[in-house]
Parts: structure tokens; C-alpha cells; sequence
């Protein structure tokens, strides 16, 4: 019997590097899960996954993707949010467009399924959102101002979610990965071998993260011997934040 027999979750993002890696981690614990990406995923051979291809900073992505995990599931107990992108420079010369496109996607989606899976989520037994922030949601990182601000306002948007909730046994959590193996930071670890270098020297357990290092945390908070835990932001990072 999985820790999360019978429940249900929307993970967004979920085709590539942490997304990819907690879906598989919930199936294995017996949940079903609405799988939300902007690119079609193959189709999941797993009864209990479902895809849905969409951009979640479309207009209406938010009650299109609640509709289908309605439709398909009749209730929703989890919803992580983890879709997410990286971009951008300074600040000076900063393309508004550019930093629109990674607030709307990094945020604004963020709080728009927040709100539209609420409702549903009330009638849960145990309802759950977790938010991906980032290290990034508390340091900073120049040429990063986009990024870092859309991580910091996770923290915020989190935080007062599980205020707002905790009366309906809602938590929310968000959780602050380090540098990890994932689409996101591929070009990087590819292109670029002192990247690779300076994470690996910072964190006192000498790796990177994989994506299953944040899949385990992501599971661990949607568990039942989580529930007492709420408005707090997981580090995940290899404790590289522990490094002055
Ligand atoms: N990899 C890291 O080192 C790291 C560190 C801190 C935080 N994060 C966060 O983890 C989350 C997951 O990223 P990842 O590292 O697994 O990267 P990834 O590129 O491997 O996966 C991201 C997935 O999100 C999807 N996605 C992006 N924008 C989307 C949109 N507008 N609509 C629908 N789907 C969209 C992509 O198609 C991709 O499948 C992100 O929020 C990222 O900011 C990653």
C-alpha cells in the first residue's frame, strides 16, 4: 500500500528533470496524477497518469487544468507547482518581455491554480500544495533578477497560503533546491565546467542534486507525518546555503 493510495495530484512541469521525477515517485505511492507540460509528454504507461499539454501561463490554464483533473478524478487532494523557467540579465538591461514571460510562468501561474484548485481542495482530506522556489527564494544572483525575485515571491505566495488554509487542514509548503541535474541547468553543466565546479565545491556532500534528491522532499511533504508542517520552505541544496 502506497503512502498516497488513492489520491490525487496535479504536478506541473511535468515532462522534465524534478516534475518528471515526482510524478513517478506519486505513482509508485499509488496516486493518480494529471501531468501538466508544455510539451507533449509520451504518454506515461501507468493507468493512474494522465496528460494534459498546456502552457500554464495561458490565459484560463488554471480552470482548464482543474477542469481535467475534475473531470478525470473527480477531486483533487495535491497540487504541486513546478513548472518554471530561468532567463534574463541585468536588471539595467533587463527586456521587459523577458521579464514578464518568467512572472507569469514562475508566479502569476502559480497563484492562479493555487486559487482555482482551493475549492476543490476543501473537500480533501488532505490537501497539499507545494510551491518549487529555489536557493534563489532567499540569496540572490546577479544577471538572475527575474529569477530571483519570481523564487522570492514564492515564499511569500506560499507562506500565505498556508495561513490562509491551515482552518480547511490545507498545508503549504514550498521547497528550495540547490543546484540540480535537470533540463534547466543542463546547457549549463554542458557548456560551462566551472558551474558544475562552484555548486559541487560549495555543497559539503561534494555533488549536484538529481532530481529524485527533490522528488524524496516533495513526497515527504505531501505524507501524512507531514501534517503539522506548514508555510515552511524545505532546503533541499546538498547544504550548499550552509556555506559562507
Ligand atoms: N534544476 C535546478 O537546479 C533548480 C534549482 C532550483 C529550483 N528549480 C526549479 O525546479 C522547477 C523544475 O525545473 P527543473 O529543474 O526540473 O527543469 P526542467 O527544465 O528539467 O523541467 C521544467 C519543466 O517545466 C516545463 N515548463 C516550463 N515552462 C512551462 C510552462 N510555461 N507551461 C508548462 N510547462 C512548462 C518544461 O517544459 C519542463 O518539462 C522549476 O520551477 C525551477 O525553477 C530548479
Amino acid at each position: 500500500m502506497g503512502l498516497h493510495q488513492g489520491l490525487t495530484a496535479i504536478v506541473t512541469g511535468s515532462a522534465s528533470g524534478i516534475g518528471k521525477a515526482t510524478v513517478q515517485r506519486l505513482l509508485d505511492e499509488g496516486a493518480y496524477v494529471l501531468c501538466v507540460d508544455q510539451h507533449t509528454n509520451e504518454q506515461l504507461d501507468h493507468d493512474h497518469a494522465f496528460n494534459l499539454a498546456i502552457d500554464v501561463a495561458e490565459d484560463n490554464a488554471a480552470e482548464t487544468i482543474t477542469a481535467a483533473a475534475i473531470a478525470q478524478f473527480g477531486s483533487i487532494d495535491f497540487v504541486v507547482n513546478n513548472a518554471g523557467m530561468v532567463g534574463g540579465s541585468s536588471i539595467e538591461s533587463m527586456d521587459t518581455q523577458i521579464w514578464d514571460r518568467i512572472m507569469s510562468v514562475n508566479l502569476h501561474a502559480v497563484f492562479k491554480l493555487s486559487k482555482a484548485a482551493i475549492p476543490f481542495m476543501k473537500a480533501s482530506q488532505r490537501g497539499r500544495i507545494i510551491n518549487i522556489g529555489s536557493v534563489m527564494s532567499t540569496l540572490a544572483g546577479a544577471a538572475m533578477g527575474a529569477y530571483t525575485s519570481s523564487k522570492h515571491a514564492i515564499a511569500g505566495l506560499t507562506k500565505t497560503l498556508a495561513l490562509e488554509l491551515g482552518e480547511y487542514g490545507i498545508t503549504a509548503n514550498y521547497i528550495q533546491p540547490g543546484a540540480i541535474i535537470t533540463g534547466i541547468t543542463q546547457p549549463a553543466i554542458e557548456s560551462d565546467p566551472q558551474f558544475s565546479e562552484f555548486w559541487i565545491n560549495k555543497s559539503p556532500l561534494k555533488r549536484l542534486g538529481k532530481p529524485e534528491d527533490i522528488a524524496n522532499a516533495i513526497n515527504f511533504l505531501l505524507s501524512k507525518d507531514a501534517s503539522f508542517i506548514t508555510g515552511h520552505g524545505l532546503v533541499v541544496d546538498g547544504g550548499v546555503m550552509r556555506q559562507a
